[in-house]
């Protein structure tokens, strides 16, 4: 069952939905949010068991339960099809609304992310921190710190690693654990590429070492023909956060042709 998750939005015209990482919520995006609201409606969803959006609930773990919430909130919203927009755990999200409901999508933009599947090591690690994050609560997610942000955040941005140490410490157990195991069942998206047939464009920033570069070039080449990389300069993996008008700037860039 779907669960009605909590929204803003802003701005009017084409609809552009854009899913955030894990384990946060739709505040990553506040600066795109504000600055493409001039150009188009933009929604920023929390995807269940993040933000203001309901818990897991008795759902099994699965990228098909996040991905099956936004097409009902579409629904709600009445709208037929979006450009949508993941940062990672967004991009997993993405990928999996390709997959399922292609006809929803009228572009795609995928940041920091992954296409392919976990390996054993990626999902002991996740495992471990399903287990850790139960036991000790969120003071286990702090180690993420390093992964999730770059090294030009991690020294000279303070003000940013405070505000995300806090959105980490305020992320619900049950939710990361739920999460975590959702992520490690994902399958492979990199045979979905080829089939987009919308405009479609990847984001990174040069300093993700969790979806770095190379990631980011394994999505590009797998849709045919292959797709532009914007390459967002000192940020790490949350790039709309470390960097925010290199990736609006981006994503104005990348509406432009869609
Ligand atoms: C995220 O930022 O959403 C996570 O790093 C995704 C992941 O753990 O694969």
């Amino acid at each position: 069952m779907t669960v009605e998750l909590s929204f803003v939005e802003a701005g009017s015209g084409r609809p552009v939905v854009l899913l955030h990482a894990f384990p946060l919520h739709r505040e990553i995006f506040a600066e795109q949010l504000a600055a493409l609201a001039g150009r188009a409606r933009v929604i920023t969803p929390d995807l269940r068991g993040f933000g203001a959006s309901p818990g897991p609930g008795d759902e099994p773990p699965s990228i098909d339960v996040l991905a099956d919430d936004v097409v009902a909130l579409l629904d709600r919203l009445g709208i037929d099809s979006c450009i949508l927009g993941g940062l990672s755990l967004g991009g997993y999200v993405t990928m999996n609304i390709l997959r399922r409901f292609p006809e929803r999508v009228s572009g795609a933009i995928l940041m920091d992310t992954k296409g392919g599947a976990d390996d054993d090591e990626a999902r002991a690690t996740r495992a471990r921190i399903a287990a850790a994050v139960l036991e000790q609560g969120t003071r286990a997610l702090r180690p993420m710190l390093d992964g999730l942000l770059g090294e030009t955040t991690r020294r000279d941005r303070p003000e940013v690693v405070r505000r995300v140490t806090g959105w980490l410490d305020g992320a619900s157990p049950a939710s990361v654990a739920w999460a975590q195991k959702a992520m490690a069942e994902r399958p492979s998206s990199l045979d979905v590429f080829a089939e987009v047939t919308v405009p479609s464009f990847v984001v990174v920033g040069e300093q993700d070492t969790i979806s770095p570069h190379d990631e980011a070039l394994a999505i590009a080449q797998a849709f045919e023909p292959p797709v532009p990389v914007y390459v967002i300069p000192e940020a790490g993996h949350l790039s709309s956060v470390e960097n925010p008008e290199s990736v609006t700037g981006a994503l104005r860039d990348a509406l432009r042709h869609m």
